[in-house]
């Protein structure tokens, strides 16, 4: 018998680097197959639904509609599939949003109940198979763009109420574009290996040592709001690393920030209602107000919840292991000089200042605190106090992006008012007079954040 020692030589390399890849293969398998799960940092046991006296799933208590149609809504709303099942300017669920990844561009399909062109024809257990499992109807497989690993612990009864609702809706007859990702990306038949690794297959079970409201507070967050989905990193298999959970990424060009208890980098210094507010209404006083990415979840998701739901999503946060972000200076609370002569040091480069002056200060004030309008306060806001200026630049390229403004003063885009370079010394001019650190943006990152927006024009 031939042994590894009797072989030739270059065969017995390529058997050596075979093993040693094969080896590889199965160690990552399985540190990726026992990776930590959304909820393991809390302990406890779980156990089955049926079992379990609170009501973590379903409607809250304190919705009071009883008509089935609303309560899929209120669903629909919690799990935000609005937001990315409705491009600009179109009809809602309609789809065609474009998801601009690394690897090309894919569109969200039409979820109208429209029978040629949307989901008119799926059965229940089509729809099941896609929100569970990132299956679509005929075995298509879907791109985890889809957060099916979130909604795969949504109970089935949920699921589908939000079917009913959906089919409750006038169909629209819409076509996306075909999505136009590069090879191998393009191979939808690999996500069945994506999904054995990181998509859960499972639904959720309360934990029994913990309160009623912190496991809703649990399926609102990890199933229905998928808040991991924008604010816990991911690995280089597009995986979230729960190792990290909460601790902050960018995503779609912005800044999702650190919402573990860390209280200088976290959320862990904010209160209970100053939370409450941020999630329901999108600003709090002393901590700014939700632009961008953010913005969109506050105003078709977040505000439309029950306070006690928000209530149950505070207190599951809070017990969100705290994680340092180590580039985030804690926020600086006092307000810059009300005179424009000061607050700067004097080697900014002078376009910041004249902007600011001709295109901001009407609005956010020499001082960073807007007494009329609390909205536009910019003193204490997370965004201002990042000297990576990520998100101060994307609000002023783009604007706060609020799909629902409604009667209040928002922020407007300036990206085609100036140059990238003009963009880049405003930026640098609001984290100096407002923020803790002044940030060093240079005009190719203002022309790399302005390629980096979430969806395709
Ligand atoms: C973060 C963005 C995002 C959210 C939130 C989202 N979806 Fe999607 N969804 C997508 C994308 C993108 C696709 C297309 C994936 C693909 O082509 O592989 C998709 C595909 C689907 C499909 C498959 C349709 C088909 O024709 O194959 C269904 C059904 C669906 N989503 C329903 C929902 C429902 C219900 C919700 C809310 C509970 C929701 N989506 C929330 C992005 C999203
Ligand atoms: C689509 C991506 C996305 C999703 C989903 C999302 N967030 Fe955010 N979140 C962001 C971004 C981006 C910011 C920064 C906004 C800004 O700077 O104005 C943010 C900011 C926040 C902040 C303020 C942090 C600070 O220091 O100012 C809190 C709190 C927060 N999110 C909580 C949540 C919760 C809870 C959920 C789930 C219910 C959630 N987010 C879902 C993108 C997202
Ligand atoms: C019409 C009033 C108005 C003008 C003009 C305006 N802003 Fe804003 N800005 C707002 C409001 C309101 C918000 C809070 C977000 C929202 O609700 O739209 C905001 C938010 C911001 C944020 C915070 C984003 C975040 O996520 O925390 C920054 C930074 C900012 N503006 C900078 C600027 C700069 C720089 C200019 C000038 C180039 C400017 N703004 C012009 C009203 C304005």
């Amino acid at each position: 018998m031939m042994t590894l020692m009797n072989m030739p030589a270059a065969i017995r390399w390529v058997v050596r680097i075979f093993a040693g890849a094969l080896a590889l293969g199965l160690i990552t398998f399985g540190w990726y197959a026992t990776r930590p799960g959304p909820f393991a940092f809390a302990g406890g046991r779980p156990v089955a639904l049926a079992n379990y006296a609170g009501h973590p799933t379903g409607t809250p208590q304190d919705f009071k509609e009883a008509d089935p149609i609303a309560r899929g809504r209120y669903l629909a709303q919690a799990a935000d599939c609005e937001a990315c099942h409705t491009r600009p300017g179109g009809v809602p669920f309609a789809g065609g949003l474009g998801f601009k990844t690394p690897f090309g561009t894919l569109y969200s399909p039409n979820i109208t109940p429209d029978t040629r062109t949307g989901i008119g024809a799926w059965s229940d257990a089509d729809f099941l198979k896609a929100v569970h499992e990132g299956i679509g109807r005929g075995g298509k497989r879907l791109y985890p763009a889809f957060p099916y690993a979130s909604y795969t612990y949504l109970t089935d009864e949920d699921v589908l109420a939000i079917k009913a609702f959906l089919f409750s809706l006038p169909p629209v007859e819409s076509v996306a574009p075909a999505s136009e990702l590069t090879f191998p990306y393009n191979q939808r038949w690999l996500m069945k290996f994506w999904s054995a690794l990181f998509n859960p297959q499972r639904r959720f079970a309360p934990l029994a040592d913990h309160s009623a409201e912190w496991n809703r507070g649990a399926y609102l967050v990890e199933a229905l709001g998928h808040c991991g989905d924008c604010h816990t990193p991911r690995n280089r298999l597009q995986a979230l690393d729960n190792t990290n959970k909460f601790s902050g990424t960018v995503i779609e060009g912005w800044r999702a920030y650190n919402i573990t208890a860390d209280p200088a980098t976290g959320v862990g210094a904010w209160s209970d209602s100053g939370l409450a507010d941020y999630l329901a209404r999108g600003h709090a006083a002393p901590h700014g107000t939700a632009s961008g990415p953010m913005a969109q979840v506050v105003d078709l998701s977040l505000s439309r919840l029950t306070p006690g739901d928000i209530g149950a999503i505070v207190t599951y946060l809070r017990s969100i292991p705290a994680v340092v972000s180590t580039d985030l200076p804690a926020v600086r609370r006092e307000a810059a000089p009300a005179s424009a002569a000061q607050g700067v040091p004097a080697t900014l480069d002078p376009r910041g200042k004249a902007i600011y002056a001709g295109d901001c200060a009407s609005c956010h004030t020499w001082t960073g605190v807007n007494p009329l309008e609390a909205r536009a306060s910019l003193i204490g806001s997370r965004s201002v106090n990042d000297p990576s200026a990520v998100n101060v630049v994307q609000a002023i390229l783009r604007g706060s992006q609020r799909p629902a403004v409604s009667g209040t003063m928002f922020m407007p885009a300036f990206g085609a008012a100036h140059n990238d370079g003009e963009i880049a010394a405003v930026a640098n001019y609001v984290t100096a007079r407002f923020g803790a650190r002044a940030s060093s943006v240079s005009e190719t990152d203002v022309r790399a954040l302005r390629a980096a927006s979430a969806h395709a024009e």
